[in-house]
């Protein structure tokens, strides 16, 4: 079973944010599939090239809708927030050059395994934690 499963403890309250972030999931389910040995050489470099380009369009145009509605209601901990948002584009563009430069399957298999448990862990702090916060910071506002 994949690690990665949408339960309600991920949700915000917020169902575009929500349905993003299970777009997320869904794509990290992906991943998983991806390093099954029947998939090697050549092809897997290229799958996961289309995979980090595809994610990282994905991730920045969900981040822009994050801080587009922090903006527009004056959240305080935006400034906060959108840092945190860069880093993960800088670890994940990070990853994609580390992935890009690998020479063999062994070594790109070991940085997706890297890569999911960064982004489990992702999911279990900045989602659980920072997303939250804004969610709660709108409903108690009565925005949402
Ligand atoms: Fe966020």
């Amino acid at each position: 079973m994949s690690v990665f499963e949408w339960s309600d403890s991920l949700s915000i309250g917020i169902p575009e944010v929500d349905e993003q972030h299970q777009g997320l999931v869904d794509a990290m389910k992906g991943l998983e599939k991806l390093v099954k040995p029947e998939v090697s050489g050549g092809h897997l470099h290229v799958l996961l090239g289309l995979f980090m380009m595809q994610v990282s369009g994905y991730v920045k145009t969900h981040f822009s809708f994050e801080e587009m509605l922090m903006a527009q209601h004056n959240f305080p901990g935006l400034d906060k927030h959108r840092k945190s948002h860069r880093k993960l584009e800088e670890d994940f563009t990070d990853f994609s050059k580390r992935l890009e430069q690998a020479k063999d399957d062994e070594q790109r298999r070991a940085l997706v395994k890297t890569l999911l448990t960064f982004m489990h862990d992702w999911f279990s702090q900045h989602v659980k934690r920072d997303d939250m916060a804004y969610g709660e910071y709108l409903r108690e506002e009565g925005i949402v």
